[in-house]
């Protein structure tokens, strides 16, 4: 299957554009479920988080995205919506929605929160009424039922796979089958039907009215299919997403979707934002959904994906500006979300793992552009490997697709010796807290200057404090192999340099001023740093 190149409009006027908050903001991931908990039933809540805000404005990020807290049977914790225009039970009410976001603006934190538009839950009110409904009834045209292959039609109208396994149809008993390119309980929508659409800008004026800043759009590059719904022709889809282009994914009519979005936040006022979670073969294809007239931002799941490689990182890097510069859209910068292995473990775990991640935390916060920060990195969590069988629950496992994603979503340590760690009041969290993250919980960060969350505090300060980082451009220095060394200019005058040792030796970096912030224990003379192993370092450059 070939694309057409896709246009790319002029990039947006670069004075007007650096006014914009979401170019440079630090966006901070809340996993609702297991951030903090209220009423201590093992689950977090909205008002666990209203709780916890002080910590997120200390801690010094712009804007926090929220998982999705709809009402849901919860099959795939949250991403299956039943009602997009209410708050879950579980997570609290829509007045704590409210107070949520007002009590974040109170604290100058921005709220960003989650659209699923690719899918509804199988208990969606539209999704009943098609089950209800006979084959080729105006119910059933809001998702994708198609009659079946072979004699009675027992096989599936094609070969798509479900991301999940398996294949991505489901018969219903009148014969017929439906598309979920995720679990069953999540039935694709038909974006070739206008009442689909008329529904979703009426859920994003619904949460733009009360009062969010922006969107995190769930499977940006699902929702229109190739036109007839050909077959694949290859197994194990699964290896191929982002990678391969697919007949349902990234697709290019799925950017008239982005950008009568884009039109819609644009008519509010405050600079509301979307943020893409797409997944494209290219770099260049996902700075399509950044388009001027499309959405703000999108993860940059190169840059997670990225192995500890000084060569392999500063290729993404360079490839991830570029393509982001010719769209005039900010690059953005994510190393763990609530769907991969937490990077700690990634980057090989332990003590390596963790050096590691400390580098990567200033590498991140340095490079220009936008960034994400996954709730619980800032305390250097590592992914939990060992979570008892009976606790697994993650779909993508039950479904046969890899390990699951259990492991990087366990709750949150807060405080005390034993769990679970003031996460709530009850004794039991839905994930178990290993007993070993006593050593891990804010407070017992808070007390050490060495901590994981001192470094992330003092990083994010200097970050918000110095003109020259943030927005804008970078400068490569030469240095030796294996590292990483660059410099971002203030527009006043002044730089900011950064450099990263990804080898397993000290080398000398050429890094002359004042520093600023290490990872590690960073000797630094006038020929320039000697940065240990996995350590990065920031340092000033006086103006001259
Ligand atoms: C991406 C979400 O991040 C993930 O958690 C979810 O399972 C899929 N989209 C399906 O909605």
């Amino acid at each position: 299957m070939t694309h057409d190149t896709l246009a790319v409009p002029a990039p947006r006027d670069g004075a007007e554009s650096s006014a914009r908050w979401w170019r440079d903001a630090v966006i901070y991931q809340v996993y609702v479920r297991s951030f903090a908990d209220s009423d201590g039933d093992g689950v977090g809540d909205l008002p666990g988080v209203r709780s916890r805000l002080p910590y997120l404005a200390a801690l010094g990020v712009d804007a926090l995205w929220l998982t999705p807290f709809y009402v849901s049977p919860m099959a795939d914790f949250g991403y299956d919506v039943a009602d997009y225009r209410d708050v879950d039970p579980l997570f609290g009410t829509l007045d704590d929605a409210r107070a949520l976001v007002a009590d974040a603006h109170g604290h100058g934190l921005r709220v960003i929160v989650d659209v699923v538009p690719n899918h509804t839950s199988d208990r969606h009110a539209w999704f009943r009424a098609a089950l209800a409904a006979e084959p080729g009834s105006p119910e059933r045209a809001r998702y994708v039922f198609r009659d079946g292959r072979g004699p009675d039609g027992a096989e599936p109208p094609n070969d798509w796979e479900s991301v999940f396994g398996g294949p991505a149809w489901t018969r219903v008993p009148d014969g017929q089958w439906y598309l979920h390119l995720f679990a069953a309980e999540q039935p694709d929508l038909d974006w070739e039907n206008p009442e689909v659409h008329a529904e979703f800008e009426g859920i994003l004026k619904f949460w733009l009215d009360l009062g969010v800043d922006g969107f995190r759009i769930d499977v940006a590059h699902g929702m229109a299919k190739a036109p007839g719904l050909p077959d694949v022709g290859h197994p194990n889809q699964v290896e191929m997403l982002g990678t391969a282009v697919l007949p349902y994914f990234d697709q290019d009519p799925v950017h008239d979707i982005h950008r009568a979005w884009r039109r819609l936040l644009d008519t509010y006022d405050g600079e509301r934002v979307a943020v893409a979670e797409a997944w494209a073969p290219t770099p260049e294809r996902l700075a399509a959904y950044t388009r001027p007239d499309e959405l703000h931002q999108a993860f940059n799941f190169h840059y997670l994906s990225a192995p500890w490689d000084a060569a392999e990182m500063r290729a993404v890097v360079d490839e991830s500006l570029r393509t982001a510069a010719a769209v005039g859209a900010p690059a953005t910068w994510v190393l763990s979300n609530h769907d991969v292995k937490r990077h700690v473990t990634r980057y090989g775990g332990g003590e390596t793992g963790l050096a590691r991640a400390r580098a990567a935390a200033l590498l991140t916060l340095a490079l220009p552009g936008s960034a994400y920060v996954y709730q619980g990195e800032e305390l250097g969590l590592p992914e939990v490997l060992d979570l008892p069988e009976e606790f697994l629950q993650d779909p993508q496992r039950l479904r046969g697709e890899g390990q699951g994603r259990d492991g990087c979503r366990v709750p949150l340590p807060w405080a005390g010796d034993e769990p679970p760690f003031g996460f709530g009041t009850g004794a039991a969290t839905w994930l178990p807290i290993p007993p070993a993250w006593r050593s891990l919980t804010v407070a017992a960060q808070e007390a050490d200057p060495d901590s994981m969350l001192a470094l992330y505090r003092d990083a994010l300060r200097v970050r918000r404090e110095h003109p020259a980082l943030g927005d804008g451009r970078l400068r490569w220095l030469d240095g030796p192999d294996d590292t990483l060394a660059f410099v971002r200019d203030a527009p006043g005058g002044g730089a900011v340099g950064c450099a990263v040792n990804m080898s397993g030796r000290t080398l000398r970096v050429p890094a002359r001023g004042t520093p600023l912030l290490a990872s590690g224990p960073v000797q630094i003379g006038d020929e320039g740093a000697d940065l240990p192993p996995n350590t990065a370092l920031w340092w000033e450059i006086e103006e001259r």
